[in-house]
């Protein structure tokens, strides 16, 4: 059985500004919406503009304060204009950052082309470097931040068509842990985020019948998980509730990869 608690959440982010790569569906407009609701200042990175617009709108209309930024992750310069833009609009440099966007392509080997990979990595990895490069300079300002990666299962264990996502999402794990030892001098924080399958357009919808069934079979948890309970993740790894955990992976996965390795 599935339950929810419905008790009001802590306003463990308040008054921060968070930035949210990939913010404008998913998982990273759940983490938008909780990061709100914790008190924080929410500004949504993306790169789809109508999409982008209308969840912007949409929290708005909810009473949040959210602003929109079409910055694509994977431009080290639109990503330097794009963290001015925040620190300009919100009069405070950046305390929380979430590199949640994403493009991924499964392909069997033989179909791996140059521009898939390139743009895989160019958003899932080198965007990375650059929304950290950009954020830590704030953060120092700051005297302190958290950074939150997400990775995935697929960096843990193997799924077929899966050569280039795996090595992105593997290259975020150790990013993340090169990054946390770099970072602490400043009192910055940097850990990761490891889900297993996550209802959202990207995942479930992808997959035909047979699979989500022989999916959900190997879930200890008999269910996929939901973006807000990733976001719960977010919100504890962006609070100082966890900050004693730096250069983690926390895996979100319903027991997926414990009952499968
Ligand atoms: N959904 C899952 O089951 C699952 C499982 C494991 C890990 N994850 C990871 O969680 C994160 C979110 O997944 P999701 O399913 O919500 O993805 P999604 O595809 O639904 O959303 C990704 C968002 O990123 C945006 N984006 C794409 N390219 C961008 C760019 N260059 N710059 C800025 N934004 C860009 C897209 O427009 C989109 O709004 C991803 O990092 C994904 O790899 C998801």
């Amino acid at each position: 059985m599935t339950t929810h608690t419905t008790a009001p959440v802590a306003q463990r982010l308040s008054g921060t500004v968070c930035v949210v790569t990939g913010a404008a569906r998913g998982i990273g407009l759940a983490i938008a919406e909780r990061f709100a609701a914790e008190g924080g200042r929410i500004a949504c990175f993306d790169v789809g503009a109508a999409r982008l617009e209308a969840t912007v709108a949409g929290l708005v209309a909810r009473g949040i304060e959210a602003r929109g930024y079409l910055a694509d992750v994977g431009r080290r310069d639109a990503v330097a204009d794009a963290f001015d833009a925040v620190e300009r609009d919100f009069g405070a440099p950046v305390g929380v950052l979430v590199n949640n966007a994403v493009w991924a392509r499964f392909q069997p080997l033989e179909e791996v082309d140059e521009e898939s990979v390139g743009r895989m990595f160019d958003v899932g990895l080198k965007g990375l470097i650059w929304t950290t490069q950009a954020v830590a300079s704030q953060m120092k300002r700051r005297g302190g931040g958290a950074i939150v990666n997400l990775s995935s299962t697929s960096a843990l264990q193997a799924l077929t068509h899966s050569i280039a996502y795996a090595a992105m999402k593997a290259g975020v794990l150790g990013l993340t842990r090169a990054s946390a030892v770099e970072l602490s001098p400043h009192g910055i924080r940097v850990n990761a985020i490891v889900p297993g399958m996550v209802g959202t357009p990207a995942s479930v919808g992808k997959f035909d019948e047979a699979t989500v069934t022989a999916r959900l079979a190997a879930m200890p948890l008999g269910r996929f998980g939901e973006p807000r309970e990733i976001a719960s993740v977010a919100a504890f790894l962006a609070s100082d509730d966890s900050r004693y955990v730096q250069g983690a992976e926390i895996v979100a996965d319903g027991g997926w990869t414990i009952a499968t390795r």
